[in-house]
């Protein structure tokens, strides 16, 4: 499918941020989005790149009742010899369509979704940021926006991709975050959404992750939602636990998300000489683990929060501090490799780096 390039109005070019160091995550956007329609009985229609702005919407449309919203998030980087290189984005192209199945929504061909977002980040090229810990942030969304109450999937839907420069997701940086294990809420069931990269999931962890935050805690860490028993996911990251040479994250087991971030460690980690295993990770087992000296270290895996170590894992009266409350040895390894071949100072040796033409 060809993509309309629509001219840029002087008035829709806006001052690029100059102090990168003042980011923060999704807080600036650039000029231009990708825009593509869904229509029964005609499919995807009239893709265009235009300027970013506001959508018109009837308030009747579904995704403003019903949630039927899917998103995704990848990241855009300008190497030191110009070239814009994109992180595994068939990874997101294809988690995109999963989640799309499940929210009954329609696919988008993966060279569409490839293909729409080189072509705009292309174009906003001059918005990547290159100081240390940033990068262009990608975000893919799908919305239903049927003006119809009854419901049932839409018979239309817009696909569009935004982008904005980024910084660190976590204000404090590359430095250990403070966790506390929801033991009260759950975030996913089996046979649920959880798997589904859909705005819901994250609607309904808000109310936990207020009540943390006036804990002081950055994050929660959701349990199973039967048993509350075993380890799952913090809402923007997957987790790892070191066991000395052995990193341990819980299965997909179709609750949490498959986190491109964590299949890159699973599959980085033992090439750097570090032992991986997917198992159920039981909290007080672990709580046990850590009391007693065997988890050395722990660190969340995302899109936006990259390697964030663990600082603090608290869970109901009984707070561990992790690694004496700095970044151990494997996860900086593993923040260094990652970051390394994302930014082109380390040699891509998995085939995971796509050139933006
Ligand atoms: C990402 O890491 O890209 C995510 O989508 C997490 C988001 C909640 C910031």
């Amino acid at each position: 499918m060809e993509i309309t390039i629509t001219p840029l109005p002087a008035d829709k070019i806006k001052d690029k941020i100059k102090d990168q160091a003042q980011l923060g995550f999704g807080k600036y956007f650039t000029d231009r989005m990708l825009l593509v329609e869904w229509k029964a009985g005609q499919g995807w229609v009239d893709a265009r790149v235009k300027p970013h702005e506001p959508f018109q919407l009837d308030p009747a449309c579904a995704v403003l009742h019903y949630a039927q919203e899917i998103f995704e998030g990848l990241k855009a980087y300008k190497w030191d010899d110009g070239r814009v290189a994109l992180f595994r984005p068939e990874m997101n192209a294809r988690r995109f369509n999963q989640s799309a199945e499940r929210i009954c929504m329609p696919a988008v061909p993966e060279e569409l979704f490839l293909k729409g977002i080189e072509q705009l980040v292309a174009l906003e090229k001059d918005w990547i940021p290159t100081a240390p810990e940033t990068s262009l942030y990608i975000r893919p969304a799908m919305i239903a926006v049927d003006p119809v109450l009854g419901v049932k999937p839409s018979d239309h839907y817009y696909f569009f991709v935004i982008l904005s420069p980024v910084g660190a997701y976590y204000a404090a940086g590359f430095n250990p975050v403070n966790i506390l294990v929801e033991d009260r809420y759950v975030r996913a069931v089996p046979g649920g959404t959880g798997e589904a990269k859909t705005g819901g999931n994250y609607a309904s962890s808000l109310m936990a992750a207020q009540e943390a935050k006036k804990k002081g805690f950055d994050q929660v860490l959701w349990l199973d939602g039967r048993e509350r028993r075993y380890i799952e996911e913090v809402g923007a990251m997957n987790m790892f636990f070191a066991y000395g040479n052995k990193i341990v994250t819980a299965p997909l087991t179709g609750t949490i998300l498959s986190g491109v971030t964590r299949d890159s460690v699973l599959t980085l980690a033992p090439t750097l000489g570090y032992e991986v295993e997917e198992r159920l990770i039981d909290i007080a087992e672990l709580m046990a683990d850590i009391r007693a000296g065997k988890v050395t270290e722990a660190f969340g895996s995302g899109t936006a929060a990259v390697i964030t170590p663990v600082g603090k894992l608290c869970y109901k009266d009984e707070c561990l501090q992790l690694t004496g409350g700095r970044v151990g040895d494997i996860t900086q390894k593993l923040y260094d490799t990652l970051t390394g071949i994302q930014t082109g100072k380390i040699k891509d040796e998995f085939g995971w780096v796509r050139f933006v033409a």
